[in-house]
């Protein structure tokens, strides 16, 4: 085979390549391109196969002309099947959005809306108070005696001690509000911030969320609080769950009761979340006290009620199971995610 030939051939396979190249826009065009010169059948390798033809001596040479054109059109392809996907990607404006981050709901959220719905379910509305409250509302209305150990500097936060304006400890002061603006019968729930002086642990935290409740009619009677708060949390926890009422004390409620549920995480078995009892203390309530009517102006001997109140973190923590209220105001990403 005469060398001018063949010299000739692969010159006219660079610029043919380098030709057609240019007109290819997309990927497909860019595959039937590499099959042509650079496949198992293209264009190279049926030159490569013309080398035993040529006379000895000259083939080292005309073997690096073909190498040297193979590495061109290999450089040729991989450029520009980059930029081909890139103004693919570009171009293609088809291609759906990308969705933005926009966060999920904090899990207190969630549990709150899901506490809300089960009372609003039964009939109850919901109310607002303020956080800054004053003694009177916060202790005094509700039968708190001067004495109480929660009214100590030790336990509230004053803003000013002379007026006693203070971060309300409990929800509780919103049934005086509510009392003093309706007339029964009614029933609400109000939901909200409490501040306590606790130093934050795994258990505790100076600002912390609670829901109240409060019922007053004519002849609400023990066996009501009793209905409302089991339906509560069987619908909260589940039907299986076991609820123990156990006598107790606050100064606005008589007679008072503590309300326990089974262990969620033990079934009742007892663990260290229990402390090996099996039950878990959830919430407080009791019958409105007498004074507490007094003092909004109802009559007691005309109308009864019950109260209640308890801890929406201490919920949120039964119900997902976290076992350290700090993770609730950390802000971390990798725990918020987990409640989408
Ligand atoms: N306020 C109480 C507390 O913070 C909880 C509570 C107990 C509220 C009994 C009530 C109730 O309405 O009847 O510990």
């Amino acid at each position: 085979m005469e060398i001018e030939k063949i010299l000739n051939e692969i010159s006219e396979i660079e610029n043919e390549a380098k030709k057609m190249i240019k007109e290819i826009t997309d990927e497909k065009g860019m595959e039937e391109w590499r099959i042509k010169f650079l496949g198992r059948k293209g264009k190279i390798n049926s030159i490569t196969s013309k080398l035993p033809q040529i006379p000895q001596e000259l083939r080292p040479e005309i073997g690096k002309r073909i190498n040297s054109l193979k590495k061109t059109l290999i450089n040729l392809y991989n450029e520009s099947i980059k930029k081909i996907k890139k103004e693919e990607k570009f171009e293609n404006l088809s291609f759906p959005g990308k969705r933005p981050k926009i966060g999920t709901l904090h899990p207190l959220t969630l549990i709150i809306r899901e506490m809300t719905d089960i009372f609003f379910k039964m009939g109850f509305g919901i109310v607002t108070g303020p956080e800054i409250e004053n003694d009177y509302y916060n202790f005094e209305a509700l039968n708190t005696p001067e004495y109480h150990p929660a009214k100590s500097f030790w336990d509230t936060f004053y803003l000013n001690e002379k007026e006693k304006i203070l971060l309300r400890t409990h929800t509780s002061p919103v049934q005086i509000r509510v009392m003093e603006r309706m007339k029964p019968p009614f029933k609400i729930i109000a939901v909200g911030r409490c501040y306590r002086r606790d130093a934050l642990d795994a258990s505790h935290s100076p600002v912390f969320h609670q829901m109240e409740g409060l019922m007053v009619g004519k002849d609400i009677r023990f066996p009501h609080l009793k209905g409302v708060l089991t339906y509560f949390l069987h619908q909260l926890f589940g039907s299986e769950i076991k609820i123990k009422f156990s006598p107790s004390y606050f100064p606005f409620t008589e007679p008072s009761a503590e309300v326990s549920i089974s262990c969620i995480i033990c079934n009742g078995k007892g663990c260290s979340t229990c402390g090996y009892t099996g039950y878990i203390e959830i919430l407080g309530c009791g019958m409105v006290h007498p004074q507490v009517f007094r003092n909004v102006g109802y009559d007691p001997e005309k109308v009864t009620g019950f109260a209640f109140g308890m801890g929406v973190e201490r919920i949120a923590m039964l119900k997902f199971k976290i076992d350290d209220i700090r993770y609730f105001y950390q802000n971390d990403i990798r725990f918020l995610n987990q409640f989408g």
